[in-house]
């Protein structure tokens, strides 16, 4: 959701601020662009911040405010995805206290706001937008009065119920960042001349190697060379939390793509490698077991990850496993039914989209055991679940995930192969030679397909619909090439099984209705080409995914792109990049940036 972000020196004479908050600013715009703001302390001595925020995105509010020539010892920043109170000028955060000497940036919802803004403004505190977060400064300058900053932030955090992850800045204190988290996540660097925190480990790693993934209920302050972290009111110890990190910063950079999404849809061979080589076959094994013990599987996850999770179902399915994929905001329908010998698997790139976390608690507290499939380390779901099992992807920056979902993929392969060596099921056995290939293989993909795939978007572009259709392991793919489509395109798009799209979805298409086919597996071939001819016989334009020398199903087809064929569960990563490419070039020949589509975030951390 939203982006934040804070610094403060230990200089007493003003630095030049401005560059630092952009830059931490654009690094946090995929979080939310529905506001940008920032509040600086322009010397050590002021008696209140200064704040500059607005509506528009980080460029148009960096310029207007002339945010790079601000200088200060200490400053917050802040990208908002609206959740209390629309996206305008006062809404925007940092939020002040009546003083204007508390600043506040917070990512989250405090579910008891509208008590805590009765309470405080019979108490005569005047309140200047409809958002929950304002509460939060009126709060701390409530217990101002009466006590010292560290201890009024303290007591001010007591009161919240909900999400939070906040970083505050009270002018009397110029080198100390007061900080909390409640299921947002928060990262906290550890460094001698600056105190930083900030919502994501990029934007911390521009100014130190060293950090503390702070956990759920954990408050504090930090300044230079100093953090003091706290928990239920005891101090946490820190000696072992403090972690280096070997990320760079660059790596969440564009590199010379235009889009991150591209760039990212690119580093698939190099994040796929990476994944393979960091498998940990020991952990793997064990999962397997946990898999094949247990009495039924319910995968979590939510958009992609869930995708990802239908992959697994059908390879569980496959391999004797009862396993049912659950999108993680309806776990509560089915949690009545789980118990001890159940096994959760939580998909999550994130590890923080509450959802999932929710579902991890609930699957949890019914008796199961929960096995996580995550990219963070040290994520929330990452930390509840019993067996984690990391994809290892690096920083995702763009909203749309493409290279994590792969990278989930070719865990799930990984673990249905262990199952099926232990299983003795030579079904699937393939699906972990073939695994080694993968990473090459999509490099072909790669060079193969972007040249006539982006010229097969034009013609999907200047449409307003599409339908993608699949059987088996083509279905999931199709569903996420939907996905992608709507996401960054905004052209309405829907998958279904392709046996199903004659019982309703075909009475949409007629004169030159996209339909696009997933052709991934041979055992359903025949059927599917079946519902090509049906697709036809309705003048939709046809676009098939083939293997490549297919004569037989290219000559079905009004366009298409031969992919690289292995096997059924290795091509799900083969199949799909070629509906990542289309997705990303309809959405820029429509003129729409792929990197911020509307109305999304990177990590849906409210349910
Ligand atoms: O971080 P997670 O994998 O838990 O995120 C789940 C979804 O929010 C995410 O996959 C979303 O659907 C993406 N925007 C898909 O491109």
């Amino acid at each position: 959701m939203c982006g934040i972000f804070g610094i403060a020196y230990r200089t007493e004479a003003p630095l030049a601020l401005g560059p630092v908050l952009r830059r931490a600013l654009e690094r946090l715009e995929y979080r939310g662009y529905d506001s940008v703001g920032v509040a600086v302390m322009t010397s050590a001595n002021s008696e209140s911040v200064q704040v500059y925020k607005d509506v528009g995105k980080v460029s148009e509010v960096v310029g207007k405010y002339s945010i790079d020539s601000l200088r200060g010892v200490a400053g917050v920043a802040h990208t908002r995805w609206a959740t209390h109170g629309r996206p305008s000028k006062e809404n925007a955060h940092p939020h002040v206290d009546c003083t204007g000497a508390v600043a506040v940036v917070h990512n989250g919802i405090i579910q008891n706001y509208a008590e805590l803004r009765e309470r405080l403004a019979a108490a005569g505190h005047t309140f200047r937008s409809e958002t929950d977060t304002e509460v939060i400064p009126h709060l701390i300058e409530e217990y101002m009065k009466a006590l010292p900053p560290w201890e009024a932030f303290r007591e001010a955090i007591g009161q919240l119920r909900g999400a939070f992850a906040i970083v505050a800045l009270i002018a009397s204190e110029p080198h100390t960042l007061y900080f909390a988290r409640r299921l947002s996540p928060l990262v906290v660097g550890v460094a001698e001349e600056s105190a930083v925190v900030a919502s994501d480990l990029p934007t911390v790693l521009d100014h130190t190697r060293r950090v503390i993934v702070l956990h759920d209920d954990e408050y504090g302050y930090t300044a230079p060379g100093e953090v003091h972290v706290e928990r239920g009111g005891a101090p946490v110890d820190l000696a072992s939390r403090v972690v280096e990190i070997s990320w760079t910063a660059d790596m969440a950079s564009k590199e010379g793509y235009p889009h991150y999404m591209l760039k990212e849809i690119h580093e698939q061979p190099m994040a796929l490698a990476g994944t393979l080589s960091g498998l940990d076959w020991d952990t793997l094994r064990a999962a397997a077991e946990a898999l094949h013990n247990a009495r039924h599987v319910y995968i979590v996850a939510a958009g992609t990850s869930l995708h990802a999770g239908h992959v697994m179902a059908l390879g569980l399915a496959r391999l004797g496993v009862k396993a049912t994929p659950i999108v993680a905001s309806e776990v509560h329908s089915v949690v009545g039914a789980v118990g001890e010998g159940d096994l959760g698997v939580a998909i999550s790139q994130s590890g923080e989209t509450i959802d999932t976390l929710v579902a991890v608690r609930a699957l949890r507290g019914a008796g199961a055991r929960v096995m996580a499939i995550t990219n963070v380390v040290g994520s929330s779901v990452a930390r509840e679940s019993d067996i984690v099992i990391y994809t290892r992807a690096g920083p995702e920056v763009a909203v749309a995930a493409t290279k994590t979902f792969t990278t989930q993929v070719l865990v799930v392969n990984a673990l249905l192969h262990a199952l099926a060596e232990a299983v003795g099921n030579g079904d699937i056995a393939h699906v972990g030679d073939n695994m080694q290939r993968v990473p090459h293989m999509v490099s072909r993909v790669l060079q193969l397909t972007e040249g006539p795939i982006r010229e097969l978007s034009r013609a999907v572009a200047g449409r307003a619909s599409a339908y993608y259709l699949g059987r088996g392991l083509g279905l999931p793919v199709a569903m996420e090439g939907a996905l992608k489509l709507k996401e960054v395109a905004y052209i309405h798009a829907e998958a279904y099984p392709a046996g199903e799209s004659k019982h309703g979805p075909i009475a949409l298409v007629a004169d030159g209705f996209p339909v696009i086919f997933v052709f991934l597996d041979r055992e359903v071939e025949k059927a599917l080409m079946g519902n090509v001819m049906e697709m036809r016989a309705r003048d939709a334009t046809t676009i098939g995914l083939i293997p490549p020398g297919a004569s037989h199903l290219a000559e079905l087809f009004d366009s298409y792109v031969e992919v690289p064929y292995l096997d059924p569960y290795n091509n799900v990563i083969l199949y799909v990049v070629p509906l990542q490419l289309l997705a990303y070039y309809a959405a820029v020949h429509r003129g729409y940036d792929p990197d911020k589509p509307r109305n999304l975030a990177k990590t849906v951390t409210v349910e």
